[in-house]
C-alpha cells in the first residue's frame, strides 16, 4: 500500500474532565492517554503520525517532544483540526487516517483494517462505527433504504428518529488524501459556527462517492473519554487486557481484579503476581520471581526467584533469589546482589548490597557500597546526612555490624571488621577490627582468650551455627557481646 499517515485530533479543551491537565495527558495504564492512540498507530504500520494540539499545547508538546505536532487556533472544530492537520503531512501520502486523541483503546488491527477498506475498496472514505448500548452524545451514523451511508449527524443536531440509531460515529475515518485536501475548507460551518468532519461523509456521499464502513467488532474499544467516569471504565478495559495476555504468556495472576500491571511491564515465565500487587512504569519482573501479595514495585528490575513480600521497590535493581520483605523499602537507587535477605521494616536509598547480605529489622542503609556476606544488625543506621550534605558509607566483604549500630558518615568499615551493639562509629575501622561503645574504640577479640591472638575473626553466620542459636540462617540478633576494652 502507497505511503499513508495519521492525524490525532487533540486540540479540544476537554471541559468534562474538569481538570488544570490537558486532557490526552491523563494517564492510562501508566500512560498518557495518547501514547496508547500514537502506538496503536505506529503498530499499524502508519509511518505519519501528527497530533494536532491547541488547547494546553504547550504541556503535550513537551510530553511528545518527538511527534510532529500542528497547532490550531483557535479550535473551531474537527473539519478545521484536520486542515490544520493536512499541513504537515507530506504530499506523497495517499491515505489520511484521521483519529480522535481522546479514543485511546482502539487496537492496531481495526486501523489496518479501515486502511484496506478505503485504499483497496477504493472508497473515498472508510469510517468506523460501533453499536453502543447508549448512544447519546454521539454522532449517528444514517443510512439510505439500500443500507449505504449518507451521513452522519451529531446528536445535537439529530431528530428523535436519527437519535433511536444505535450505530455511531466511533470519530475514525481513512481518507484519500487527494480528495480530503481538497475538501476539507469546503465544509460549512454548523449553527454553533463549529467545522464539522462529519460533514464531508455526507458530502461523499451525496457527491456519489464511495463511503466505506467499518463496524468495531468490540464496541467497548471505541469509547471516547469524555470525563473521569470514562477514564476509570476505559482503566479497568486496559489493565484487564494486560493482565489476560500476562496470563496467556505464562504468569500466574493469582487475582486480576486486585492486581495492577502497566502497559511497559515485562513479566517472565512462572512469576506469580499475588493480590493486591502494583507494577509500575518500566519493570521487568524475571522468571520464577514471586511478587505480592500487596507490593509496588516502579521503573525496577527483579531477578529470577526474587521474592517481593509486601514491600516498596522503586528505580532499583534486585538479583536473583533475593528475599525482601514484609515492610521493607528500596528508594530509587538500590542494587541488591544475588541471595539479599532484606528484613522486615528495612528501609534503603541508593545502596549496593553484594551477594549474600543480610539486613532485616528496622535499619536504615542509604547512599552506602556495602559488600558482599555483610550482617547489619536490628536497628543499623548509615547516618548519612550531617545537615548540609550526603555521606557515603562503604562497609567491606564479610562484615558484621552489630544490634543498632549507628554509621556516621562519611566512614568506611573494613572487610571483617566488627561494630558492637549500640555501637556509635565515628571512625574507620580498619579490616578484620571490632570496635565497641560510643563513640567507638577498638577492642582486641577476647571470646576465646587462648586462641585470640591466632585466630581471624569468623564469619558470623559460622559462629551463629555453632552455637545453636540461629538455625534459620538469621544471624544479625547481636553484635560482639564483650565489654569495651578501656
Ligand atoms: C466527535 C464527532 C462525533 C463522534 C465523536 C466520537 C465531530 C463533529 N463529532 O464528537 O460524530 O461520535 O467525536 O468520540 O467530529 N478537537 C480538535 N479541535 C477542535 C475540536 C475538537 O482537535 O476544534 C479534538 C478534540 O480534542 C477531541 C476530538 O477532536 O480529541 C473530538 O472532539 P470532541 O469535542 O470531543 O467531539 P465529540 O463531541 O466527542
Ligand atoms: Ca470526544
Amino acid at each position: 500500500m502507497q505511503a499513508s499517515a495519521a492525524i490525532v485530533l487533540a486540540a479540544g479543551q476537554g471541559t468534562r474532565m474538569r481538570s488544570r491537565v490537558p486532557k490526552v495527558l491523563h494517564p492510562l495504564a501508566g500512560r498518557p492517554m495518547l501514547t496508547h492512540v500514537l502506538e496503536s498507530l505506529a503498530a499499524a504500520g502508519i509511518e505519519h503520525r501528527v497530533v494536532v494540539t491547541g488547547s494546553g499545547a504547550d504541556a503535550v508538546e513537551a510530553a511528545f517532544g518527538d511527534v510532529p505536532t500542528v497547532r490550531q487556533e483557535p479550535q473551531l472544530g474537527t473539519a478545521d483540526a484536520v486542515r490544520c492537520g493536512l499541513r504537515r503531512i507530506p504530499s506523497g501520502v495517499r491515505h489520511v487516517v484521521v483519529t480522535m486523541g481522546d479514543v485511546p483503546l482502539l487496537p492496531a488491527d481495526l486501523f489496518r483494517h479501515l486502511l484496506r477498506q478505503q485504499a483497496e475498496g477504493e472508497a473515498t472514505v472508510a469510517l468506523l462505527s460501533a453499536r453502543v448500548p447508549d448512544p447519546s452524545g454521539y454522532g449517528r451514523v444514517v443510512r439510505d433504504a439500500a443500507g449505504s451511508v449518507s451521513a452522519i449527524v451529531e446528536d445535537r443536531d439529530a431528530d428523535d428518529a436519527t437519535r433511536g440509531v444505535d450505530e455511531v460515529n466511533v470519530g475514525t475515518y481513512c481518507f484519500e488524501a487527494a480528495w480530503l485536501r481538497a475538501n476539507v475548507g469546503s465544509v460549512p460551518a454548523s449553527p454553533s459556527g463549529e467545522y464539522y468532519l462529519t460533514d464531508l461523509v455526507a458530502q461523499a456521499a451525496g457527491g456519489g462517492r464511495r463511503v466505506a464502513v467499518v463496524e468495531a467488532p468490540q464496541p467497548e474499544l471505541t469509547t471516547g473519554i469524555n470525563d473521569r467516569v470514562a477514564l476509570a471504565a476505559a482503566e479497568r478495559l486496559l489493565r484487564a487486557q494486560i493482565s489476560e495476555r500476562h496470563m496467556r504468556a505464562g504468569v500466574t495472576i493469582v487475582d486480576p481484579a486486585t492486581t495492577w500491571i502497566d502497559a511497559g511491564v515485562e513479566i517472565g515465565q512462572d512469576a506469580r503476581i499475588e493480590p493486591g500487587t502494583v507494577l509500575s512504569g518500566a519493570t521487568v519482573i524475571a522468571q520464577d520471581a514471586v511478587i505480592g501479595p500487596n507490593a509496588q514495585v516502579r521503573d525496577s528490575r527483579i531477578g529470577p526467584r526474587t521474592v517481593v513480600w509486601s514491600s516498596v521497590v522503586e528505580e532499583s535493581e534486585i538479583a536473583e533469589d533475593v528475599h525482601i520483605g514484609p515492610y521493607s523499602h528500596l528508594r530509587p537507587g538500590c542494587r541488591i546482589g544475588p541471595r539479599c535477605r532484606i528484613g522486615n521494616y528495612a528501609e534503603l536509598k541508593q545502596a549496593t548490597l553484594g551477594a549474600g547480605t543480610q539486613q532485616h529489622h528496622f535499619s536504615y542503609v542509604g547512599d552506602a557500597e556495602v559488600g558482599e556476606d555483610v550482617n547489619i544488625g536490628a536497628g543499623a543506621v548509615t547516618a548519612n546526612f550531617d545537615g548540609e550534605r550526603k555521606n557515603v558509607t562503604l562497609i567491606g566483604d564479610g562484615a558484621f555490624i552489630g544490634v543498632d549500630t549507628m554509621l556516621r558518615a562519611p566512614i568506611t568499615i573494613g572487610p571483617g571488621a566488627r561494630t558492637g551493639a549500640g555501637a556509635v562509629v565515628t571512625r574507620d575501622v580498619p579490616p578484620g577490627k571490632t570496635v565497641v561503645g560510643m563513640p567507638a574504640r577498638p577492642i582486641e577479640a577476647r571470646r576465646r582468650p587462648r586462641d585470640a591472638e591466632a585466630a581471624p575473626p569468623e564469619p558470623p553466620q559460622d559462629r551463629a551455627e555453632r552455637a545453636g542459636s540461629v538455625p534459620d540462617r538469621n544471624p544479625q540478633q547481636g553484635g560482639p557481646a564483650e565489654p569495651p576494652d578501656v
